[in-house]
């Protein structure tokens, strides 16, 4: 347990997301994902895909791994709506099943981003996997294969969400409170 603070409201606290992630891990190996490569979408979704491909392991599921460094939001929480590529992966992913892991998906330019240059590389399927889903903000078609949870329109920080760069460390999913 991390200490409690008057700052940070609670929205998801580490057990659920535990729990959650076991049942993300058996929705994937259900769907029989074979010899697939999990492309992990940095900066944010770093926390989420370490737990996510330890519990992939557990269920028998054993994929190769890594990653990519897009950028939307500079410092502010509202997404500038413009996706940058910041550091590219160093896989082929020609021919390849791809698994994409981010960890959130709001306006859903990131993911379609990352789908649509992968998807001009070759890649043989490309399937999606958020551990959050904000679904109100949606602002070009995108909907993930698998969801953690949806979530209201709030800006969350932890468990590798960061605001500015900060709380990424935190256990759990939070809300900033205001002043
Ligand atoms: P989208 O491109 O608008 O779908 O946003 C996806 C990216 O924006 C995610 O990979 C996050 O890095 C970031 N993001 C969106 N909402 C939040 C939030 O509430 N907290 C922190 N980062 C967020
Ligand atoms: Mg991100």
């Amino acid at each position: 347990m991390v200490p409690q603070r008057p700052d940070i409201e609670v929205l998801i606290t580490e057990d659920e997301i535990a729990l959650r992630i076991a049942g993300l891990a058996q929705e994937i190996a259900a769907g029989d994902p074979g010899d697939v490569l999990v492309v992990v979408i940095l900066k944010g979704s770093f926390v989420f895909a370490a737990d996510l491909l330890r519990a992939l392991e557990r269920v028998g599921v054993s994929p190769q791994v890594d990653f990519l460094t897009l950028a939307s939001y500079g410092e502010s929480a509202t997404s500038s709506g413009k996706v940058k590529l910041i550091q590219d992966m160093s896989e082929n992913v020609a021919g390849r099943r791809l698994l994409l892991v981010d960890d959130i998906l709001d306006s859903g330019q990131t993911l379609v981003f990352a789908r649509d240059a992968l998807r001009e590389r070759g890649a043989a399927e490309i399937k999606t996997c958020v551990l959050l889903d904000k679904n109100e903000g949606r602002q070009v078609a995108m909907e993930a294969d698998y969801v953690g949870f949806e979530i209201g329109n709030r800006f969350v920080i932890g468990y590798g969400l960061d605001f500015a760069h900060r709380f990424r460390g935190l256990p759990y999913i939070g809300v900033l409170n205001e002043d």
